[in-house]
């Protein structure tokens, strides 16, 4: 890492987030605590010079080839610079035909381009991704909320990939593999601990903290001339590659596939690939639904019973996820704002309801709950089920 980029990590770990904090404090005493009009002008101010002064040098340097890792990293840090100018209404997309933070901009596409991601901040930077000094890691604001959301965010996506991680080395194995049913218990394992991290963040979590200072960070921004939806928690492969793998969501379905091809660039570059590979390959499904002529094996008993617990178990994270996470930090609290601050309330930047439609239908695709609008399991899973000799 180059001085400059060090310096200006060393603010986001520090000045940057004090800044930010102080901020938060301000709007959370007003009776519209969503209002951030005229609040804290001159905290405001500085966290924008002192961020461009920083910025600038970088910028000068032109130099993201200090090997991937560096340039991910410093992507990261305009990226939360720039994340937080627009919480603050420095920036703010509708009023603006380009981003007036030019410096950071240019950093910013710069470094997304060489390294093959959006020029905005992922994710993965705030979780996967955020090295950890003496026990703390990058964040917004010192607020606990901020951490619990983090945290628990880093433990699902985590959890998630050990489950994808298991279900894409049965591929070359296949379904009838004796060490196949080592590798669906891992998957189910994965999914129950998304399960138990899912239901502690449901519990710690207070909602009016988040939707007012944790979440108003993950709003679209623009970078240059272009407005970039927000990061969330989904933007690693992982989740799309247990819904391909177990065949509960389809990648030649359009609005399924248009949610992947959205998606690819907030991935980091090594999820890309598993991702396509991925969607290249045939699901368990489908091979246990050619295999039922296999019914009377033990392998096939034991596999088919152990794969409809992994797709039960998928299927509970995603209801967990709509019903209560999205239920109870997005959906009741929207209903209580004031009309104002209503278009600006979701990471992705489409109408709350239907973004709110979309992630129905893919708790419904992934729960394989019967719907003759959209393509689902549930037939498949009931014929499955049928092939059991203990149901
Ligand atoms: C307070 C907690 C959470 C809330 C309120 C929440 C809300 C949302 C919302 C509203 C979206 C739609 C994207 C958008 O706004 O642009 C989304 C997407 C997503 N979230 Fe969460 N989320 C939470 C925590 C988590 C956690 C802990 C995970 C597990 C890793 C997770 C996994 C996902 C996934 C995979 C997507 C992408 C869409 C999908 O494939 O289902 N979320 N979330």
């Amino acid at each position: 890492m180059t001085a400059h980029s060090q310096a200006f990590e060393q603010w986001i770990r520090t000045d940057f987030c004090d800044l930010n904090t102080e901020l938060e404090h301000l709007y959370w005493q007003q009776e519209d605590k969503a209002n951030v009009e005229g609040i804290g002008s001159e905290l405001k101010q500085q966290l924008e010079d002192q961020g461009r002064s920083l910025i600038l040098p970088l910028l000068d340097e032109g130099n993201t080839d200090n090997g991937f890792d560096n340039a991910f990293d410093l992507l990261g840090n305009v990226g939360l610079y720039m994340a937080a100018c627009r919480r603050h209404e420095i920036t703010e997309p509708s009023r603006e035909q380009s981003s007036p933070l030019i410096e950071a901009s240019a950093l910013a596409m710069h470094i997304g381009a060489s390294i093959g991601v959006t020029p905005r901040f992922a994710t993965a930077h705030l979780t996967t991704h955020n090295k950890a000094q003496n026990g703390v890691y990058k964040k917004f604001t010192h607020l606990e909320d901020e951490k619990v959301f983090i945290d628990y965010n880093t433990k699902g996506i985590l959890a998630y990939k050990r489950a994808a991680d298991a279900l894409i080395k049965i591929q070359p194995l296949g379904i009838s593999h004796p060490i196949t049913a080592d590798l669906l218990l891992a998957a189910k394992q994965g999914l129950k601990d998304v399960i138990e991290s899912n239901k502690l963040l449901f519990n710690k979590l207070d909602t009016d903290r988040f939707f007012n200072c944790v979440r108003p960070y993950y709003k679209p921004y623009r970078v240059g001339k272009e407005i970039y939806r927000g990061a969330n928690a989904g933007d690693f492969a992982g989740i799309n590659v247990i819904d391909l793998q177990l065949g509960l969501c389809f990648a030649n379905e359009p609005s399924y596939s248009q949610m992947l091809v959205d998606k690819f660039l907030y991935m980091m570059p090594e999820d890309q690939l598993i991702l396509r590979e991925c969607m290249r390959s045939t699901s368990l499904m489908e091979d246990f639904l050619h295999a039922q002529d296999c019914q009377q094996q033990s392998w096939y008993q034991q596999n088919l019973g152990l794969f409809l617990d992994v797709c039960k178990a998928h299927g509970k994270t995603a209801i967990q996820h709509h019903n209560q996470l999205v239920e109870r930090y997005i959906s009741k609290p929207s209903a209580g704002i004031a009309q104002q601050h209503m278009d600006k309330i979701t990471a992705s930047g489409p109408p709350l309801h239907v973004l709110l439609d979309e992630l129905e239908k893919l708790r419904d695709r992934r729960a394989a709950h019967q719907r003759d609008d959209i393509r689902t399991r549930y037939a498949d899973i009931q014929t499955l089920k049928s092939t059991l000799v203990d149901k």
